[in-house]
């Protein structure tokens, strides 16, 4: 049931930090290193794949997207991300050393089955990622990392979506681990905060009530962009996505660098334009680029509702609207960032009148291709 929730989205969303900590559940040992034993292909196949092709839909497209910066930077492996609806249309090139991975909430998508299906025709190994135990993907799959989230009810994806993060994550240090990069010590770091994000995800938990007060005040808008880039690039297309299934609003998410080759034609007098800062420290290039394009939408009257580390100072004088996220490694950000976007497109939907946990037209497992 719903415990003392007015939706399952909402409880959903407030299990985050437990469905993060249980899929890091005895998977990290004494020594700070990882076991996927239950990953049942062995280190030695691990270190002859020379490609990752990461399919899914939806939601879980965009952990895939997120992965494929986890897996290209530790790894140094090669890594595409694909729908799953238009993977095998357009004959894929794949052979015995590509791992494809299958990233699926309920194991029972069409899309990502059929994608699998025709990966293995090909003689890759699939690993599937997955929510649902026992469901087809997994059992059609050669291998499978469960992810801890327990039963999700609503129809938008949210504590699945952050423990997708986490399995890609897993999965990404775990190549790097088996195939020794230079990046050994970033890994051993990051798998230390990765044992702590569960606090970080329940400490943004804990402050989302401006961000709800704003998303009321937004319900007569008919637009909301939203901007990121790396890894906040695919955090804002999520936003959008949950924006628009639950607030049946118009809403985009854009690379921010793209913003000046097209989009930003769209910038008028008080449009939300929501934007996830990297941190501006490790890859800081990134976030100066990004202060200069909140500065160029502000300066052409939007109302920038700004995604913030916790200590960013540079951000302020541009920030209508500031929400603040606890500092994290750069390719762990998406763990806090996503939260305050699923709180604004559930408060959204809401203030809108919208059934939150079962939106029109939409259904929680897709079944047909
Ligand atoms: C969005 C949402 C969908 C699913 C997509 C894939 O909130 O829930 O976009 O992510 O239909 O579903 P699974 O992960 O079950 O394959």
């Amino acid at each position: 049931e719903k415990g003392g929730y007015d939706y399952f989205m909402l409880k959903e969303i407030a299990e985050q930090p437990k469905a993060v900590a249980d899929t890091l559940l005895g998977r990290i040992d004494a020594n700070g290193s990882l076991t996927l034993d239950e990953v049942r292909i062995g280190a030695a196949e691990l270190r002859e794949i020379d490609k990752v092709v990461i399919v899914a839909c939806g939601t879980a497209f965009h952990a895939g997207l997120i992965a494929k910066y986890a897996i290209e930077h530790w790894t140094r492996i090669p890594c595409e991300v694909e729908l799953a609806s238009e993977f095998r249309y357009r004959d894929p090139i794949l052979d015995s050393r590509s791992l494809v991975i299958a990233i699926s909430q309920s194991g029972e998508t069409m899309d990502t089955l059929m994608a699998l299906r025709h990966a293995r025709e090909q003689g890759s190994k699939v690993l599937a990622i997955c929510n649902t135990n026992g469901s087809t993907i997994p059992r059609e799959s050669d291998a499978v990392l469960y992810t801890h989230a327990g039963p999700e009810v609503a129809v938008a994806s949210t504590k699945a979506f952050l423990t997708q993060l986490v399995a890609c994550y897993l999965v990404a240090l775990y190549l790097g681990q088996v195939r020794g990069t230079k990046w050994g010590d970033e890994i051993s770091a990051v798998i230390r905060d990765l044992s702590h994000i569960s606090g970080e995800v329940e400490r943004v938990l804990e402050t989302m009530e401006p961000v709800r007060a704003l998303a009321r005040s937004l319900a007569d808008k008919k637009t909301v962009l939203f901007l990121g880039r790396h890894v906040g690039y695919p955090v804002a297309l999520e936003g959008a996505l949950k924006l628009k299934e639950l607030a049946y609003m118009h809403a985009e998410g854009f690379a921010a660098g793209e913003l000046k080759h097209g989009p930003i034609a769209l910038i008028e007098e008080d449009l939300p334009v929501v934007v996830v800062v990297p941190s501006p420290r490790g890859r800081s290039v990134l976030h100066d680029k990004i202060v200069s394009n909140i500065q160029e939408i502000r300066a052409r009257g939007a109302r920038t509702i700004v995604i913030a580390e916790e200590g960013d100072e540079a951000v302020v004088p541009y920030a209508d609207h500031l929400i603040r996220i606890p500092a994290t490694p750069t390719l762990l950000q998406p763990l806090v960032a996503t939260v305050p976007l699923q709180v604004f497109a559930c408060e959204l939907a809401t203030a809108r009148g919208n059934e939150v946990d079962q939106p029109r037209n939409l259904a929680k497992s897709v079944t047909v291709e």
